[in-house]
């Protein structure tokens, strides 16, 4: 781009934020997500960084939220209101601390103790006392000139406006949210969009009867100014705010280092939904007024305090391409290429759009600007389509009919259960045809809980296929670790470790085995299933003979579908030859009776919290191996509940009112005869 470009890119960015503001400030109804929101601001501030010549008196470096509305009296702040930071994970809570101790130039040891308050996610509003009476009350407006709304700041019962308390300041500029809990939310049945809206809107009403009559509520958390004021730190600022007759936040909290923020942080997360409003994070302050002080503020923002965000699930993109990938089962899948987004601090530039039938219910085209929603580790997917962004030329997406990797037919199956046709397509291929496939299995085959080979990950499987080393699952054992060694990234000591690696693993328990080979509807529990009730390879083996397969269904839990699925399995001949040729390569170890007369026979156990150096899985299989039994509710049956650390409240209580023993995992480990 030429400067011109650059400048012109500039100024439309700038004049789209503008449109953004006058929506989110002057008329209360934003026209896009606060994530959007804030990535077209960091795409300007980036621009400014990278191009010095750009420059708006509009830049969001400059200015805080909106010039005020024509309905209300502008009026200065005395002390500007002003944002905060943010910060979304650990690391930047770390440079957040990192760079008070250099600027402070403390050392590194220091604890700094915080007053971690949840950020409610309202509107911000001034209330100015003077000698106890609350005389003016404003809002943020652009930061430096908010707007005089104290005739409606006054309607809200929890603003007190009289003051007696003897400490309380001549003069002080109080300052906390105002908002609306979510169920007088609900019941205000209005246009807005959500509480916060709602709260500034019905804050900023002309008229303060109507103002009056939507239930606002208001919690203190700072000072603009105060006069003559003695008091050291923030925690007990809040403190004498309650002894003044504010409301003040419940859930504030005293913490001192970088561990516990984010074990508070985590709490608050899960309660969340169970808090009465909304709070979008949590406002950490540096505590001592002094330190606060000395460290003072950097462009807009204090370096004393800084918001920690709670994830935000979803944001606003563009459908760039649909891709379709094949999964080891043939699953055709649709994935939407994105226009990076960032949805709560993570950026995302793919999104699933599970099956054809998803699309089309949809109603999902290339060039569509969506919704894409991501929650913890789920893969983010695309909720929905604004169709009044949707160009006039956009075509609806046409499905392969064909698999895109061989070339071969797809076809949806119709399930014998449900008596409809699947949503997902597969391809028809059997087996080891279809290239995309293969390579699937294969990396099936390697991973954690099949073979568990180290350091053969994903894209050494797509790499050494690239390169032809690798066809079937049982190349892998008789790999040319000569070639190997000879390509790039690759040495000595790395092709000695993966051959430890793969040595390592030659010997394979029976329940391993059959889950790696990837058979559909054989995941790891049935996989275990197959393994107890087959004992031995060789009867695996056996299943080459369809009647073998049949008395399958003696199993509880295999199925019809299990069966038929096993039956397709050992008719394709080349999954036969890929069996035997494993066979010469590994050992497959012979399931070994379970011990009946074990340390915990005829004793039922349960597990809940975190046990110590040991998991959860590896926790039940040592009962199991002990002849003790698992059980997955608290009854009568129940024999011992083994507690760990954050244990379920209600099975210790239940457990208690039962009169179950209730063990830790000390008293546990002696009955093992174990001692740690
Ligand atoms: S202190 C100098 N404390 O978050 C910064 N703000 O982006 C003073 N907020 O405009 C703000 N809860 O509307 C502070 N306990 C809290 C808060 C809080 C919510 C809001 C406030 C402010 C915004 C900062």
């Amino acid at each position: 781009m030429n400067k011109e470009q650059v400048s012109d890119d500039y100024k439309n960015k700038i004049k789209l934020l503008e449109k953004y503001n006058k929506h989110y400030y002057d008329k209360d109804k934003p026209i896009v997500s606060d994530q959007e929101f804030d990535l077209l601001k960091k795409n300007i501030i980036n621009l400014e960084n990278k191009y010095k010549f750009l420059s708006s008196k509009y830049s969001p470096k400059k200015s805080v939220g909106y010039k005020p509305s024509k309905n209300f009296q502008k009026v200065k702040h005395r002390v500007p209101m002003l944002s905060l930071g943010n910060a979304f994970n650990e690391e930047d809570l770390k440079n957040f601390e990192k760079k008070i101790i250099n600027y402070l130039s403390l050392k590194e040891s220091t604890k700094i103790e915080y007053s971690a308050e949840p950020k409610i996610d309202g509107i911000s509003a001034s209330l100015i006392y003077v000698n106890g009476n609350f005389i003016r009350g404003l809002s943020r407006g652009n930061g430096i000139e908010g707007e005089d709304i104290t005739l409606n700041l006054k309607t809200i019962k929890d603003i007190p406006l009289k003051i007696k308390e003897r400490n309380f300041p001549d003069e002080i500029d109080i300052r906390g949210e105002v908002f609306i809990e979510n169920n007088d939310f609900k019941l205000i049945n209005e246009k807005f969009a959500n509480p916060r809206n709602a709260a500034s809107g019905s804050l900023r009403q002309k008229d303060p009867t109507a103002t009056a009559k939507i239930p606002l509520k208001f919690i203190a958390y700072t000072y603009g100014y105060a006069a003559k004021m003695n008091i050291g730190n923030q925690t007990d600022f809040l403190e004498n705010l309650k002894l003044w007759g504010f409301k003040i936040n419940s859930f504030n909290k005293k913490i001192r280092n970088i561990q516990d923020l984010m074990s508070n942080y985590k709490d608050l997360e899960d309660k969340r939904k169970e808090i009465p409003f909304d709070i979008d994070g949590i406002v950490y302050k540096v505590n001592n007024f002094d330190l606060q002080r000395r460290l003072g503020f950097a462009a807009n923002a204090p370096r004393w305090a800084i918001a920690h965000k709670f994830s935000a699930n979803s944001s606003i993109s563009e459908i760039i391409n649909i891709e379709i990938q094949i999964g080891r089962t043939g699953a055709l899948t649709p994935v939407a290429k994105i226009k990076p987004v960032n949805i709560g601090g993570v950026i995302v530039s793919n999104a699933t759009l599970h099956n054809e039938d998803e699309i089309i219910r949809k109603d999902i085209r290339i060039g569509d600007t969506v919704v894409v929603e991501r929650a913890g580790d789920v893969i983010p997917h695309v909720v929905l389509v604004d169709v009044t962004k949707r160009a006039k030329n956009s075509k609806d997406f046409i499905f392969p009919i064909n698999c895109p990797s061989c070339g071969g037919k797809t076809i949806k199956d119709y399930n014998e259960i449900t008596k409809k046709q699947d949503a997902v397509r597969r391809c028809a291929s059997e087996g080891y045809e279809c290239e995309q496939i293969v390579i699937e299995k294969i990396k099936h085959f390697v991973s954690k809980e099949a073979f568990n080979i180290d350091g053969f990950g994903k894209k050494i499987v797509e790499n050494f296929w690239n390169l032809k080393l690798i066809r079937y699952p049982q190349d892998i054992f008789n790999i040319d670790y000569n070639k190997v060694e000879k390509l790039e990234g690759w040495g000595k000591l790395s092709v000695t470790n993966l051959q430890f690696s793969i040595e390592q693993k030659k010997q394979i328990s029976l329940e391993r085995f059959i889950y790696s080979l990837g058979i559909r509807h054989i995941g790891q529990e049935n996989a275990k299933l197959l393994a107890k009730y087959l004992k031995t390879a060789v009867n695996f083996f056996k299943l080459s003979n369809s009647e073998n397969v049949e008395n399958l269904s003696n199993i509880d839990g295999i199925g019809i579908t299990q069966i038929q699925s096993i039956k397709k399995f050992f008719i394709n001949k080349r999954n036969l030859e890929v069996l035997s040729e494993l066979d010469k390569n590994i050992s497959i170890e012979n399931v070994i009776l379970v011990n009946n007369k074990g340390l915990l026979k005829n004793k039922t156990f349960m597990l809940t919290g975190k046990l110590n150096g040991i998991s959860r899985a590896e926790a039940k299989s040592l009962i199991e191996q002990n002849s003790g039994k698992i059980i997955s509710n608290v009854n009568k049956k129940l024999n011992f509940l083994i507690v760990g650390e954050k244990p379920t409240t209600k099975k210790v209580n239940i457990a208690k009112e039962l009169n179950i023993k209730i063990i830790d995992q000390k008293e546990w480990m002696k009955m093992l005869n174990k001692t740690s």
